[in-house]
């Protein structure tokens, strides 16, 4: 085992006999341990690991009241060759630090952070490396998380944060690739403000601002929501756990950076790669006409998500006021099984890793 930084208590009995390793659906059962930091008299101190648990929280907290709360969520992967991947964690420490900022809690500097985010997860993999599965597509999916913890009904930051980091084995989060997923487009509710709002943050508000749009779909027989922007219910947004792109006549399209959608570490490392293989992209407002207009004259050749849960995940079939538009060539198109092939095989450390996304953890035999 590498040098370890944090003070360690350990479990006295493992759950990992819990796990069901075929089936671990998707945060389901956390892993033996947990990372955890304070913020308290305006500093962040006592890293540690510890056995996850329950934590002892007054119902007073502001937190709970106020939503002062942040997360994020990166992967890490078991090898063939005895070593764990963790996809690109650095933009997730990236992002939670910017989630903090709107959310106003006092986070470290972003290079401690990410210092602290990596060392803490390479030690928790390390010690709950059995809970890594090994099945292909099923991963450890590594959850920090950033909370207010004072107690009071006063609508300001809090002074006194928990910074926690869990793990959890999971499977595929909406469905295998020979499915794909079903989207209803939203015209009536927002998950987030067009301007100024906290769509950019991964933060507990615009999960529950997705919640009855999300069981309004389901109930209609849909399995997400296509989110459209704030002003005009007209431009495309982004899925509920995905960003969203559109292939239409040869050029893949997904929606701009505004502030509104989360800036997913998948869409960007999508982006990458299919700019590595010379294929026209465009960050660009997409109006719902314009996805309906390609779909009329045939030009809408694919549709996929991609996101941290969701890996590329074709979409099968759009829903829109009464109408049900089915995607010619899902699924999984010929584009969005190349991607989720070239992704996952770098993942898991069969393809070459040529923009060094993954850090290597070495694994105890
Ligand atoms: C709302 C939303 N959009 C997009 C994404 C994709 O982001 P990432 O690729 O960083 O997982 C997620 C998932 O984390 C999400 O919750």
């Amino acid at each position: 085992m590498q040098h370890s930084r944090f003070p360690l208590t350990a479990v006295t009995q493992s759950r990992l006999g819990q796990v069901d390793f075929d089936n671990p659906g998707f945060g389901k059962i956390f892993g033996d341990h947990m990372f955890s930091m304070v913020y308290e008299d305006g500093a962040w101190s006592k890293a540690e690991i510890i056995p996850y648990q329950a934590l002892a929280i007054e119902p007073g907290v502001a937190m709970l009241h106020y939503g002062q709360t942040v997360f994020d969520g990166y992967k890490a992967f078991r090898g063939e060759d005895g070593q764990a991947r963790i996809f690109r964690p650095e933009r997730n420490a990236a992002r939670l630090h910017d989630s903090c900022q709107r959310l106003c809690i006092p986070i470290m500097p972003v290079d401690e952070l990410t210092d602290i985010m990596i060392q803490a997860t390479r030690e928790l993999i390390e010690l709950d490396h059995a809970w890594i599965p090994s099945q292909w597509g099923h991963s450890l999916y590594v959850r920090p998380l950033v909370i207010g913890t004072e107690s009071t009904l006063e609508v300001r930051a809090a002074n006194r944060y928990h910074f926690l980091i869990m793990t959890s084995p999971v499977g595929s989060y909406f469905t295998d690739l020979q499915n794909g997923v079903s989207l209803r487009v939203e015209d009536r509710f927002t998950r987030a403000a067009s301007i100024g709002g906290l769509g950019a943050a991964k933060t507990a508000a615009n999960y529950a601002a997705s919640l009855l749009p999300g069981a309004q779909s389901k109930a209609q027989g849909f399995d997400q929501v296509l989110w459209l922007d704030s002003n005009e219910h007209r431009y495309v947004e982004e899925v509920g756990a995905m960003n969203i792109f559109f292939k239409i006549a040869g050029r893949v399209i997904t929606p701009p950076l505004g502030g509104s959608i989360l800036p997913g570490v998948v869409r960007d490392s999508a982006l990458t790669l299919l700019r590595d293989w010379d294929i026209p992209v465009e960050e660009r407002r997409l109006g719902i006409d314009e996805v309906i207009e390609a779909f009329a004259s045939g030009e809408l050749e694919e549709v996929f998500g991609a996101g941290t849960a969701a890996v590329i995940c074709p979409v099968a079939s759009i829903g829109y006021r009464d109408e049900l538009y089915s995607i010619a060539s899902a699924p999984p198109g010929e584009l969005t099984l190349r991607l989720y092939n070239e992704l996952t095989g770098i993942q898991y450390g069969k393809i070459e890793d040529r923009h060094h996304w993954n850090q290597c953890v070495t694994l105890p035999e």
